[in-house]
């Protein structure tokens, strides 16, 4: 069995079924130096049987035509930056607001692409009314009743849901790594399977996805990290709970290392137990370099392209999406904001919506990993 086919096969089918037509698979034509039509990201990546995207607002979508034609070319799947996170979703405790998030559904099918739910239960994005309503005797229904009307909402329309976000904290000192969030100091360590198996039960085609961010390089506590990553899935897939991919979120710092044998070994030890792998905030951070423009664009591109060499050679790894599309959103301007006050240069475009070398980093690695995927033979 090729897997190249199989993830080939798999993303006919949803294209066929989103679009209607189906995508010349070669990507021969056109001139090098373009980068829409048939030399996008969204085109290279569905030649080679992937899925690739960014994370989306939907008033940028709405009102900034040069951010919404760059997504509509160069997604093929689309994630709410914000807009079904909990505190967007529920202004009051007996109020759901969609409009943001149906806005973008809207803006993914009519462009043919497929949309990530993010996310059913995280400790951040939490509305303000959540504190002072959610007790231990309420938050496990608070919880089942906000995944059954939200992953209710969108049933059968999304790839998939991030159902649990960020549960892992070493730091937090538990034997099991679960951090100290408040789902899992009011509802108990089983927050996280109560919140699979309801979402199964509201949707029974997302794929589930459980998300985490820090589990990328080979450092001890980012070892240590993804070992309770992965030992909370071997419990989650030993118990039954539905639960089809894991998301690592790639949030990764030029000059901090390069992910080597580690991340490579977790991506195979999840694909032995039938789940994919998503790539699904990916960003290189540049508030550490000094250096000009180019100097540090090179630093980030070479980052982006050693980082998905490495993980594009797991047949598992099926999507990969950056955390927005252009620099001149990035959430790096405002959590990592550069000493020197200079604009972070992250993403697969610049604030004047201009290729980076990001990009063309990104566009080779989707065509290089294919010569090298290994074939598993039939
Ligand atoms: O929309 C309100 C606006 O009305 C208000 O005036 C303003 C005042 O500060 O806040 C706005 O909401 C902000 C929201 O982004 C939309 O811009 C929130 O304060 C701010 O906390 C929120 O930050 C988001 C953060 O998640 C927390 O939800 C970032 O944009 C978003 O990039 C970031 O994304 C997370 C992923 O969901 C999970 N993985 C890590 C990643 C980066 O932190």
């Amino acid at each position: 069995m090729h897997i190249r086919s199989t993830r080939r096969n798999f993303l006919q089918q949803s294209t066929f079924a989103a679009t209607g037509c189906l995508l010349p698979w070669s990507s021969a034509a056109a001139s090098a130096d373009t980068v829409d039509g048939p030399r996008s990201l969204r085109t290279h990546a569905q030649t080679h049987g992937l899925l690739s995207g960014c994370a989306v607002v939907a008033e940028r979508l709405a009102d900034e035509p040069t951010y919404a034609d760059t997504v509509a070319q160069q997604a093929n799947l689309l994630v709410a930056e914000n807009a079904m996170k909990w505190r967007a979703l529920r202004p009051a405790a007996d109020k759901y607001n969609f409009t943001q998030a149906d806005a973008i559904l809207a803006f993914a099918d009519a462009h043919g692409q497929r949309l990530r739910g993010h996310n059913l239960c995280w400790h951040e994005a939490l509305p303000e009314w959540f504190q002072s309503t959610a007790t231990r005797e309420n938050a496990r229904r608070l919880l089942t009743d906000h995944i059954q009307h939200v992953a209710g909402h969108f049933a059968g329309k999304l790839h998939s849901w991030d159902v649990v976000n960020e549960a892992i904290d070493v730091k937090d000192g538990r034997p099991d790594g679960l951090r100290k969030s408040p789902w899992l100091e009011l509802v108990g360590p089983d927050y996280i399977e109560i919140a699979f198996r309801a979402a199964r039960m509201a949707d029974s085609t997302a794929l589930l996805t459980y998300n985490d961010y820090g589990i990328e390089l080979d450092t001890p506590e980012q070892e240590q990290k993804r070992a309770r990553v992965l030992e909370l899935v071997q419990r989650l897939k030993l118990k039954g709970v539905p639960i089809h991919a894991v998301g690592v979120q790639s949030h990764l710092t030029a000059g901090d290392g390069v992910p080597g044998a580690g991340l490579r070994d977790f991506i195979r030890e999840v694909g032995a137990l039938g789940l994919q792998v998503f790539i699904t905030e990916l960003d290189v951070s540049d508030h550490n370099l000094a250096g000009s423009t180019v100097e540090r664009d090179t630093a980030v591109a070479k980052l982006y392209g050693d980082y998905l060499g490495l993980v594009l050679k797991e047949p598992n790894v099926t999507a990969i999406l950056t955390w927005g599309i252009t620099d001149k959103y990035t959430w790096l301007n405002h959590e990592h904001a550069r000493r020197d006050g200079q604009p972070q240069r992250c993403l697969p475009f610049d604030a004047e919506y201009k290729p980076t070398p990001v990009f063309f980093a990104m566009r080779s690695a989707y065509d290089s990993h294919s010569q090298t995927q290994p074939s598993l033979g039939s």
